[in-house]
């Protein structure tokens, strides 16, 4: 093990891929993977707890505490991102605003201020929001909450008559999103029986939906449907639809097209705009680290923003919403004249003046997501994710089918998952494998009764936390069937 091994390193030929090199599984080629990664350097704008954190049993800041203890393995991102460094920095400065200015904080700007004045927070987290989801600012609006913003979405877009009235969604969907589906139905006076369409997976053991049965449900269902609403990345199985071809195909058909992007956004690389998706909603506490149910986002294709002020005393001349003061016009909004003029764009889609200490939060993570792209990040998530998968079927390279007591439903096509491979156990190993895990301080999360979900961020992990995660998660195997066998 003494001599350092560099995959660049190695003499014959151009760089070798993990898939080729038997010595992927060593801890000195994770390590100099990480070596190589031009990103390594994001983890340190982000709060990793220790092992010890994670058992801790109060909040005191203790002596004994060390910033050399060692760090958990956190591959929960999909879940809840974590705290990035300058947090506490953005909040400070609110708070501080807020302590010396009061009021006139909506209006008065600093020196030294991260932010613009209350009043103009929103703009600045469009500007910074724009790069992640492929848009323009104007297409996007950091507001509300994902399941709220999905209905006040569909409050503009699903506009039914007797003859159109279906919405076309997953039938495995994220249980809010079928709530808020169910209950826009009921609002309009329809059924749900009759105008809920769910796509169902042909195969329950694989529940991933093909882009041809999503396209032929679309085809049968045209007449009769007025939109679709679709997750980008599946939250169960990690699979990311073929959103352009999906949303061109709803299009072709005369349907709008929306999507949930709450296990994409800060994950892959989208273009909302060029792809001429509707309109989409996510949350921003995932992959984009903003904290446990912090202000959320919603873009609203151009197309649909427009306001044309000649026709809005009639109230026409844009898309009918559900209307606040926030999403009123700028200029008049403090006239108090109950006249409501939309902003052009999302920005017309805010209902209530939006929480700054959740807007400091977010654009705390989002000031770290602009100083790289996207397109960067989805690369090393490629490269990462794919990387976990090799060592999870091929290593031990002496392994029986024994020890390896697990399937991924995620897609095997990188192009068709984000970070998140989602592992299904045999039947009576979760919990076992979960307490393991969770003695080495590992930090994956569960959907019962047999799933976990690992995901590694490309802007905190690393490839030797892979290595490890997978070192650990074939022990907590091994122990699990033994524990089930005894
Ligand atoms: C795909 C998806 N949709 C909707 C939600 C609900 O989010 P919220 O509670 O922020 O409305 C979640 C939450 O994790 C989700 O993963």
């Amino acid at each position: 093990m003494g001599s350092k091994l560099h995959v660049r390193d190695i003499k014959s030929g151009p760089p070798l891929h993990y898939k080729d090199d038997v010595r992927a599984y060593s801890k000195e080629y994770a390590h100099s993977l990480d070596e190589q990664d031009s990103l390594q350097h994001f983890r340190d704008d982000f709060i990793i707890p220790s092992k010890k954190d994670l058992k801790r049993k109060t909040l005191a800041v203790t002596e004994e505490e060390n910033s050399s203890d060692p760090r958990c393995i956190y591959l929960c991102g999909n879940s809840l991102g974590l705290q990035p460094q300058n947090a506490r920095k953005y909040i400070d400065r609110y708070l501080r605003t807020w302590a010396i200015k009061g009021v006139t904080g909506h209006f008065v700007p600093h020196e030294d201020q991260l932010l613009p004045p209350f009043v103009d927070v929103d703009s600045a987290g469009s500007q910074l929001m724009a790069p992640v989801v492929g848009a323009s600012p104007s297409e996007v609006a950091v507001m509300g909450t994902l399941t709220a913003n999905i209905h006040f979405l569909l409050a503009s877009f699903y506009r039914p008559t007797k003859e159109k009235y279906k919405i076309i969604m997953e039938g495995k969907a994220f249980p809010s999103d079928h709530y808020a589906v169910e209950s826009q139905i009921k609002h309009h006076n329809f059924d749900p029986k009759e105008a809920m369409v769910l796509i169902e997976p042909k195969d329950p053991d694989t529940p991933i939906l093909t882009t041809d049965q999503i396209m032929k449900v679309i085809d049968q269902h045209a007449s009769s449907a007025v939109l679709v609403l679709l997750p980008s990345i599946q939250f169960y199985t990690g699979q990311y639809f073929e959103m352009k071809k999906i949303t061109e195909h709803a299009h072709s058909r005369g349907l709008l097209i929306g999507w949930d992007c709450a296990h994409s956004v800060g994950n892959v690389d989208m273009k909302l705009h060029d792809w001429e998706v509707d309109f989409a909603a996510w949350c921003n506490y995932k992959y984009m680290n903003g904290g446990p149910g912090v202000i959320a986002g919603l873009f609203v294709h151009e197309k649909h923003g427009r306001v044309e002020l000649e026709k809005v005393n009639d109230n026409e001349g844009f898309r009918p919403r559900l209307a606040g003061w926030w999403g009123g016009d700028k200029q008049t909004r403090f006239l108090m004249e109950n006249k409501f003029v939309p902003q052009p764009g999302a920005a017309g889609y805010q209902v209530s003046n939006p929480s700054v200490l959740d807007l400091n939060a977010v654009m705390a993570s989002l000031e770290i997501f602009n100083r790289t792209s996207m397109a960067e990040l989805r690369k090393k998530s490629l490269h990462l994710t794919g990387y976990l998968e090799h060592l999870l079927l091929k290593y031990p390279l002496d392994a029986s089918p024994e020890d390896k007591p697990f399937s991924i439903i995620t897609p095997s096509n990188p192009e068709e998952r984000g970070a998140q491979l989602s592992l299904r156990l045999q039947e009576g190993l979760l919990d076992r494998v979960l307490e393991v895990l969770e003695e080495h301080g590992v930090v994956v999360d569960e959907r019962k009764p047999d799933v976990i979900r690992v995901a590694p961020a490309p802007l905190y992990n690393t490839y030797s936390e892979v290595r490890e995660f997978c070192e650990i998660f074939l022990q907590a195997c091994r122990e699990a069937v033994k524990a089930k066998k005894s």
